[in-house]
């Protein structure tokens, strides 16, 4: 089954990295081979604007997302969980 990443696109969220964050996504994903096991989506604003920008890996919304933690998510959830 896909991992889901919803990733917030409210304006908020986007000023305040999420616009590179996408690039940052996009980037591992393709250097690591992952489209076919990745279920990468946009949402509207989820009203937690204060603790962006927001992304969602699974059940799990993680905030105030900079690239040096979204890496080392990316790489515990899609590389590491591989080997479980
Ligand atoms: S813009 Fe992301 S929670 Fe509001």
């Amino acid at each position: 089954m896909k991992k889901q990443i919803i990733i917030c696109m409210g304006s908020s969220c986007f000023s305040r990295g999420n616009d590179r964050n996408l690039e940052t996504i996009e980037e591992f994903i393709n250097q690591h081979d992952l489209t076919e096991e990745v279920d990468l989506r946009g949402s509207r604003c989820e009203g937690r604007c204060s603790h962006g920008p927001n992304i969602r890996i699974e059940h799990q919304v993680i905030s105030h997302m900079d690239k040096g933690d979204l890496l080392e998510v990316l790489e515990d959830q899609l590389i590491k969980s591989k080997g479980e």
